[in-house]
């Protein structure tokens, strides 16, 4: 441990600072610092007039340009700030706890609000705020015409002024969309294929929510593309307990209808620089946005290397083999490269996870692209080893299949 009294520094960027997430402002110091692993800093404003903020780093040093940088996984924390904010839901009205979200006050006191990853990132709990101002934070990821109407995500909002609450109007109300196709991928990944009732916009990789009832929804991404495919494509992978997956796996049938939202999210394929090299990663169900990604790309003439890693834990666990040998065939500039992580690794399959292998063969990722999709801790870890390895954090485009947590104990990665 040590600490950084007074040292100099200009804040480059600075994400979600006011949130109670992490965070991952960059610091450029003018003089090159040492490198950091744990450390213990107190930042405080020029002027000298701001709050303190004790920060945790779990950070990392590079050279970025000619500039050092310093990463900082931040946890702000208020120092005297204790003003309680209340917040007004339907007849309720309670007050935040310290460090509660809106969503945990609104769950604590048995209001019935869907949710799913309670991370900010699957807006299955979107709400709106009829009275007050919702913090940024709470609206990263959302469309700015939802920000402009008070829109925001309960699961990571710590307002600092009263709010009032209310669920999301009836013209976000979701679409029906028929179901016409089951299709067994692998053991436990099942291709859902959808007609919605009117044609929607969406960017091969971006999710949908899909909805077991008007409560309970859960995100998936697209594999399909619009052009080639027609319906929407999904890969659901089944969890034991999973009460939508499973419920997808075992009870959902052909010609039935399901209430879908979305799209969102920005993990897709962009063109306009179709020299780059794009290198993605994904792990079991994680190839569903990848699967979309490269076709997207290769259809719209990517010319630069498509190099794609798909990871299980064992062979049964890779699907879509032959489509994506086949692609390779048709495309010289498109290559994929299956990954078993277990001990019995068959001929023509690489032995390891599918990031480290990713990274082994291509182990200077300057100026590549970089989509990483599945196990949310593969992709928190690939993200910091692909920055390691040069890659510009705006290239790096990242899903993390984000679930309840709170639900039980979550296995270990299994790729
Ligand atoms: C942006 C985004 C995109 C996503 N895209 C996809 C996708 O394309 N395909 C897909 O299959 N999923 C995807 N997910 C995950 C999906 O949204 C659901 O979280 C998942 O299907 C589980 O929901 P459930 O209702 O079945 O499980 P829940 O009822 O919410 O929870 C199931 C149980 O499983 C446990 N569990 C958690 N992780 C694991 C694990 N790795 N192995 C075993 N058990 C576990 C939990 O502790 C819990 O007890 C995505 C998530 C996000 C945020
Ligand atoms: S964004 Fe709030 S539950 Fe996922």
């Amino acid at each position: 441990m040590g600490r950084l009294g007074g040292f100099p520094a200009i804040l480059l960027a600075q994400r979600g600072a006011q949130t109670r997430s992490n965070a991952m402002p960059s610091l450029d110091f003018p003089s090159p610092v040492f490198f950091v692993r744990e450390l213990d800093v107190k930042l405080t404003s020029s002027s000298g007039s701001l709050d303190l903020y004790p920060l945790v780093i779990n950070g990392l040093v590079r050279g970025i340009d000619r500039a050092y940088a310093l990463c900082l996984a931040v946890k702000p924390i208020r120092v005297g700030d204790t003003a309680m904010v209340s917040i007004r839901y339907a007849d309720h009205c309670f007050q935040l706890e310290e460090q509660q979200s809106v969503l945990d006050g609104l769950i604590d006191r048995g209001a019935d609000v869907p949710f799913s990853c309670r991370s900010g990132i699957c807006q299955t709990c979107l709400m709106r705020a009829t009275r007050g101002k919702p913090p940024e934070s709470a609206q990263r990821g959302l469309k700015d015409s939802l920000i402009q109407r008070n829109y925001f995500l309960p699961c990571v909002c710590h307002p600092t002024e009263d709010l009032e609450v209310a669920p999301p109007s009836d013209d976000l109300a979701g679409m029906p969309a028929t179901i016409k196709a089951l299709e067994l991928l692998a053991e436990d990944i099942m291709r859902v294929v959808l007609e919605c009732a009117a044609p929607i916009e969406y960017r091969p990789g971006q999710f949908i929510n899909l909805h077991r009832d008007g409560r309970l929804g859960r995100s998936y991404s697209i594999a399909s593309v619009p052009k080639l495919d027609g319906h929407i494509h999904l890969h659901v992978r089944r969890l034991p307990e999973g009460r939508v997956s499973r419920w997808i796996h075992e009870e959902l049938r052909i010609g039935q209808t399901v209430e879908i939202k979305g799209p969102a999210g920005d993990c897709y394929y962009q063109p306009g620089n179709p020299e780059q090299a794009m290198l993605l990663v994904g792990t079991g169900s994680g190839l569903a946005p990848l699967y979309g990604i490269v076709r997207d790309a290769l259809d719209q003439g990517h010319a630069g290397p498509i190099r794609l890693f798909h990871g299980s834990r064992d062979r049964r666990g890779l699907y879509l083999m032959g489509e994506l040998r086949e692609l390779a065939g048709q495309y010289p500039n498109f290559e994929y490269v299956p990954c078993v992580s277990g001990p019995e690794v068959p001929p023509g399959f690489a032995a390891g996870r599918a990031h480290e292998v990713a990274l082994r063969e291509v182990p200077n990722l300057k100026n590549w692209r970089m989509f990483l999709c599945g196990h949310p801790d593969m992709v928190k870890l690939a993200k910091k080893k692909a920055f390691l390895a040069g890659a510009s954090m705006k290239d790096i485009h990242a899903d993390a299949f984000l679930i309840d947590r709170g639900a039980a104990p979550v296995s270990a990665p299994t790729p």
